[in-house]
Formats: structure tokens, C-alpha cells, sequence
């Protein structure tokens, strides 16, 4: 395979695994917030992407994608249970988003952990030209950076970990924590989506290596490590783009037809995982109901909730407690013809979502914990028209930038209902001041932004931010 001068190592191949299966050489996005942030800025720019496509057993030979070439990770069905299953989504997943789900520690996944670590690794050295920038990404890969620079010392390495990074009260619980914490450390610049996550590694690294920190800086073993805060967005011109497409507009008003021309809709949107906070939000509508502050004949809630790692047991539990919620909420309050909730269990193209994001009176985004939440910003940048309101949890990462939004703790139950109902019955001109502040910021930060931004630190020339788009 011919070398690149730029890398990009992350989990999952931007394929869903249909595409993998049948080669088809088109971007078909996994959803989740990763594969869409990368996905809109590596189109144009000459590069690798290492990454597994998600099927087992399988190295699928896969043509480039525009001007990125793919190197697919190949997994066994014991590997991915043992690696992506095991380590990344049932221990290191639950704890770094604050324990909201137990974590499991299974000695046995940390070797396959670190084996399919270091295949990661070996593939990027591989591809990586000479002193070329490699670009890791996420909790699952935390040990390619230092085994990457043991295989390839005149790299430039970078890490983003794209969901929360936890205090050490709670990553200390992680019986492998050294060397996670070293393998981080074996980046240039290790960058989080929020400040509070810099400051938790320099602590960690202080505690558990002996390292000196100072201001964005981490010492270890005569090396300095950089940290800094980059927070993740979209693209935001290619949802607006599609927002304003005359047939996802005509999209948009059939659904609002079909879904009551005279109700108020709830939206949320949400891969099915348990820190997006979708029970509580249930609870609250459900008690919305029964205290008759809303009614099925004027208001309705359409849950996306898109099938995620449906191999790992918490994510099954999940999904038959929230089915079995809806269900009982429907049942106990719906009419002939007007369910309370519409629930959509499936995957949807980026114009569907578009279509759906432009139905919404008030979008709902209430995690318990989220590194970001794209999914607030995808709503903001197709309200074209800058009308609908946006509840967000205090808890997801872009709270810290879309301060206008009503703001909300999940877990205060009495709270929640409270702000769906102040969003609710808000003036249009509060809720038009809101949204146009939100989406000025939106359209300065956007995933453009967040790549110059990060590649910029990374190289301090200029050089890589030069190769992307625009
Ligand atoms: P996470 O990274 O935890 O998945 P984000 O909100 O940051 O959460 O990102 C979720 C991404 O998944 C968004 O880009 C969103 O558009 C996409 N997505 C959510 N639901 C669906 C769905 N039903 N079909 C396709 N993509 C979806
Ligand atoms: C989050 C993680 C990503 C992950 C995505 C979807 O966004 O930060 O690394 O790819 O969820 O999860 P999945 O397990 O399907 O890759």
C-alpha cells in the first residue's frame, strides 16, 4: 500500500457493514458522532483511514473513498467480543461516562485489548510515510499512540478522545489505568472536548507515572506531552445544504402532516445507548400525561432511537426497557390513530434526518453524559428558518457552547418537566433570539474549525490544516 502523509486510526471504518459486505464505493456512514465529524472533513484531503469495517473474520478489500484511501482492520469473532465488546464498550464506555451504567472488568479482554491495539498500530506504521502526522482516535485505541512511537519515532502523533475523560475518583476503579494513561501519553498533543478532561489527565498522569505537568503540558520520561480542549461540531453547510433541499423540504411537511398539522412535537434523536438519558425523558413525558399538562389530541414525542452495539447485554436490557415503556405509555394514553410516542427503532439517511430535524417544535437531548452531542447541533444548523426550541442536558459537552439552549438536569425529574414545558410554551421572539444566537455559533465552530484547530497544535506550521477542504 502506498504511504500517506496524513493517517487517520479510528475503530470504525466510516462504512456501515452493508457497504463493507458489497464493496460499494460510496461514504455510507455508521451513524454515531465520530464517523460523521471525520467523514465531512477527509472527503478532499489526501489520506489513510485505519479502521475495522465491522464485520468479523473479514478484511474486506475496499477501494479508496474520493481521496482516502481505506486499510481495514480485520477482527475475530473472539477479538471483537473480547475488544470492542468486552474492553471498549463494557468497561472503559461505562466508566468514562460517569459510571451511569455499571462497568464490568473482565481480566481476560485486556489482552485482546492490547493485541488488537497493536495491530492497529502495526497497520498505521505501516501506511504512514516518512514523518507523516497520524491522527488516533477514541477510547478504544488508547495504547496505539506510545506503541506507535516505539514502532515509528519520527511520527507526528495526535490523540482525540472524543467522549468524556473521567476524574480520577473514577478512572482510578480501572485496574489497567497505568497503561492507558501511559499509551495516551505516547502522543504529542492528546486533545478531549473539554478543558475539565485535560486537567483529569495531567492529575492522572502526576498520581499514577510520576509525571510533571505545567499550564497544557505533560512531562514524562524526559518527553512533554501536550493537552488542550477542541470541541467536536458538524458540518454544518452540508445540513443546511440539505435542510433547504426542496424535496427535504417537501419531506418535512408531509411528516409534519402525517404527524398532526395542529400538534406541538417533541423530537429527540439518539443511537440507543444508556447515557443518552431516553428513560428519564420517558418518565417525564409519561408523568407529563397523567398530570394532563400535555394532552395526545395537541402534543406528540417522536423517539429516534437508532439499534447500537446490540451484541453487549446492557444495550439489549436497554432496549427492552425502553420498548416496554413506550409500549405502556401508548397503551395507557394514546387514541386510535394518535399514539403519545412514535418510535423508530432504524437507521436513517443524513436527508431523513434533515427531513425529521425541521418537524420538531422542541428537540430533546437530555444524556446523562455525552463527550458532545452532535445531534444538538444537527438540529440547529436545518432550522433554516430559525424557529424551534432546544432542551439540552447540562450534561453533553456542547452545553458548554450552546448556552442559550434551555438547560436542563436529567435527573431532576420535577426539573425536566418543568423546562419541556417553559420549551413548550415559549414566545417566538425568546425562542428566535435563542436559536440565532446558537446557530451564529454553530456556523463559526464548525467541524472545519475543529480540524484546523487540532491539526494546527498538532504541527504548529500550518502545513496539515492546509490540506483540508476550503
Ligand atoms: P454519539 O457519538 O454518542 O453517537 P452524537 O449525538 O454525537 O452521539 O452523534 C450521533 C450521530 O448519529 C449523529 O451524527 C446523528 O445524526 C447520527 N444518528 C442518530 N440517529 C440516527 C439514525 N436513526 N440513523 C442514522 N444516523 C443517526
Ligand atoms: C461514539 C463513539 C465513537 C463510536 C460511536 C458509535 O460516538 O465516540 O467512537 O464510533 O459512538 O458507536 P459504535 O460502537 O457503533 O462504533
Amino acid at each position: 500500500m502506498r504511504q500517506s502523509s496524513l493517517v487517520v486510526v479510528a475503530n470504525r471504518l466510516p462504512l456501515d457493514d452493508s457497504a463493507a459486505r458489497d464493496g460499494a464505493c460510496e461514504w455510507r456512514r455508521s451513524p454515531g458522532g465520530l464517523s460523521g465529524a471525520l467523514h465531512a472533513i477527509l472527503q478532499q484531503t489526501p489520506a489513510t483511514w485505519v479502521g475495522w469495517g465491522g464485520e468479523v473474520d473479514l478484511a474486506p478489500r475496499l477501494p479508496d473513498l474520493g481521496s482516502v484511501r481505506l486499510r481495514p482492520i480485520e477482527l475475530s469473532a473472539a477479538e471483537q467480543s473480547g475488544y470492542y465488546e468486552g474492553f471498549a464498550n463494557s468497561t472503559l464506555w461505562p466508566l468514562y461516562h460517569d459510571a451511569v451504567q455499571q462497568p464490568v472488568f473482565q481480566r481476560e479482554w485486556w489482552e485482546t485489548y492490547r493485541s488488537v491495539n497493536r495491530r492497529f498500530a502495526e497497520a498505521a506504521a505501516e501506511v504512514a510515510g516518512k514523518h507523516a502526522a497520524v491522527w488516533v482516535q477514541d477510547y478504544h485505541l488508547q495504547l496505539v499512540p506510545q506503541m506507535l512511537r516505539e514502532l515509528r519515532p519520527d511520527l507526528l502523533i495526535g490523540f482525540f478522545m472524543h467522549v468524556p475523560f473521567p476524574p480520577p475518583e473514577l478512572f482510578m476503579q480501572l485496574p489497567r489505568r497505568v497503561e492507558l494513561v501511559r499509551g495516551m501519553l505516547g502522543a504529542d498533543l492528546v486533545g478531549f472536548q473539554r478543558e475539565q478532561a485535560a486537567h483529569n489527565l495531567a492529575q492522572l498522569a502526576k498520581k499514577l507515572v510520576g509525571a510533571q505537568t505545567r499550564d497544557d503540558t505533560i512531562t514524562v520520561d524526559g518527553r512533554t506531552v501536550r493537552t488542550g480542549a477542541f470541541p467536536v461540531s458538524i458540518d454544518v453547510g452540508e445540513m443546511r445544504a440539505l435542510a433547504t433541499r426542496p424535496d427535504v423540504v417537501a419531506q418535512a411537511k408531509q411528516l409534519r402532516l402525517d404527524l398532526g398539522k395542529a400538534k406541538r412535537v417533541l423530537l429527540s434523536v439518539d443511537r440507543l445507548d444508556y447515557t443518552k438519558g431516553i428513560e428519564h425523558r420517558l418518565t417525564a413525558y409519561r408523568e407529563l400525561l397523567r398530570d394532563g399538562h400535555v394532552k395526545v389530541r395537541d402534543t406528540v414525542l417522536v423517539q429516534v432511537a437508532v439499534p447500537s452495539r446490540e451484541r453487549v447485554e446492557s444495550y439489549r436490557a436497554l432496549r427492552d426497557r425502553v420498548e416496554g415503556e413506550v409500549g405502556r405509555i401508548n397503551g395507557e394514553y394514546g387514541r386510535v390513530g394518535e399514539p403519545a410516542i412514535h418510535y423508530l427503532n432504524q437507521p436513517f439517511d443524513r436527508s431523513q434526518l434533515a427531513a425529521l430535524y425541521q418537524t420538531a417544535d422542541v428537540m430533546v437531548v437530555t444524556p446523562l453524559r455525552d463527550g458532545m452531542n452532535l445531534v444538538a447541533k444537527e438540529f440547529l444548523a436545518a432550522r433554516e428558518d430559525g424557529s424551534g426550541a432546544l432542551v439540552l442536558s447540562e450534561f453533553a459537552g456542547a452545553a458548554a457552547e450552546l448556552t442559550q439552549a434551555f438547560l436542563v438536569n436529567p435527573h431532576d425529574l420535577d426539573g425536566l418537566k418543568d423546562t419541556l414545558l417553559r420549551a413548550l410554551g415559549a414566545e417566538p421572539a425568546d425562542l428566535a433570539d435563542r436559536m440565532s444566537a446558537m446557530r451564529r455559533h454553530i456556523a463559526e465552530h464548525d467541524i472545519l474549525a475543529w480540524a484546523r484547530a487540532y491539526l494546527t497544535a498538532l504541527d504548529h506550521t500550518g502545513r496539515l490544516a492546509r490540506q483540508l477542504p476550503g
